[in-house]
């Protein structure tokens, strides 16, 4: 058999059938909170459009993250929807995915480099104007401590450029002062602990604002803020409405997160993935440029949760209020 008959049946042979296809998630780890949300989501969705999925966690590593999508290639997936560890390391298997007429979705974070067919995610530049605002609100002056997110995490960076464009004009104006910024590898809240408790040290407790770029990492800020009874009094931002984070928002000792609808994400990208393998024209918001192309792009909403909003996520069926307020507590 020719080499070009082969590959031509191999292509056939992931595309056996548009009406049942097969979607490989792959999560970069299903050990942070949010990233279960997403995987219930996405599968009800895919499976109510007639899809089978297999799901994939990398637990933060990116050789085991391109290892199981060489499996999933090899199990000829109709599409890979894909949370990268690395947003960087990724571009030689979906240029093998692309080879074996698979579609690739970039699912929350943008990979870099790649030939990927979408992207759909939140405005994270907004997230980070939330999560800067949130902060000032509390502590219009003082000494800030940034505490970023995972380094090899493009929404990290694009989340700080979000909270610089709020900050700058209060550095500027002397307001405030940036005493200290790191990243947090793998979004790690016990290294958040340790990252906030020697910058508590470094500046003899004198810090005024916590920018955390996510719940998890915020959960690490303030048990080392409370090490020092200052839980409650130095604000902190979050991200991602973890049920602990919205909890320490109702009891104040972190000033703010932020809800992303993931429900919403997750359906929208269980579409799009099975418009992709049916050759449908999904309906984008924008593109935004990866570094080796301008990538069609489905941009949702983040909405900004503080004590005054605390109900959205009961509303929005994200939890209960039980899991929310405890059991027994009285209703509003
Ligand atoms: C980011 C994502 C955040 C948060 C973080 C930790 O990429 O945008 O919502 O979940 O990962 O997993």
């Amino acid at each position: 058999m020719s080499l070009a008959l082969a590959m031509s049946m191999l292509c056939t042979a992931a595309h056996a059938s548009k009406d049942h296809p097969v979607i490989g998630f792959s999560i970069d780890d299903l050990r942070l909170e949010r990233w279960a949300h997403d995987r219930d989501y996405f599968v009800a969705a895919a499976t109510k459009l007639g899809a089978k999925v297999y799901v994939q966690s990398a637990d933060a590593s990116e050789e085991r993250q391109v290892a199981q999508l060489e499996n999933l290639i090899a199990r000829e997936v109709d599409v890979l929807v894909i949370v990268p560890f690395n947003s960087k390391v990724l571009s030689n298997v979906i240029a093998e995915a692309r080879r074996n007429g698979i579609k690739v979705v970039s699912y929350d974070r943008l990979i870099l480099n790649a030939d990927v067919n979408a992207y759909i995610t939140f405005d994270n530049e907004r997230v980070g104007e939330l999560q800067a605002q949130g902060v000032l609100n509390k502590a219009p002056k003082g000494n800030y401590f940034l505490l970023g997110g995972s380094p090899t995490d493009n929404n990290a960076k694009i989340i700080r450029q979000g909270q610089m464009k709020v900050l700058q004009p209060a550095i500027d104006s002397g307001a405030i002062k940036i005493v200290g910024q790191q990243w947090t590898p793998d979004w790690d809240a016990s290294k958040a602990l340790r990252i906030v408790e020697d910058a508590l040290t470094a500046n003899a407790n004198n810090i005024q604002g916590v920018v955390a770029s996510n719940d998890g990492t915020a959960g690490g800020a303030i048990q080392a803020l409370a090490a020092q009874g200052l839980a409650g009094k130095v604000p902190v931002s979050g991200q991602d409405a973890d049920l602990a984070a919205v909890k320490r928002v109702i009891d104040g000792t972190q000033a703010m997160t932020v809800y992303k609808p993931i429900k919403q994400l997750a359906t929208r990208a269980a579409e799009l993935s099975v418009q992709l393998v049916r050759d449908e024209q999904p309906k984008y918001d924008t593109t935004l440029n990866n570094g080796s192309k301008n990538v069609d792009t489905v941009l949702l909403n983040p909405i900004l949760l503080t004590q005054q909003n605390v109900d959205v996520v009961i509303q929005d069926g994200f939890y209960t209020h039980e899991q929310v307020y405890g059991r027994g507590a009285d209703k509003p």
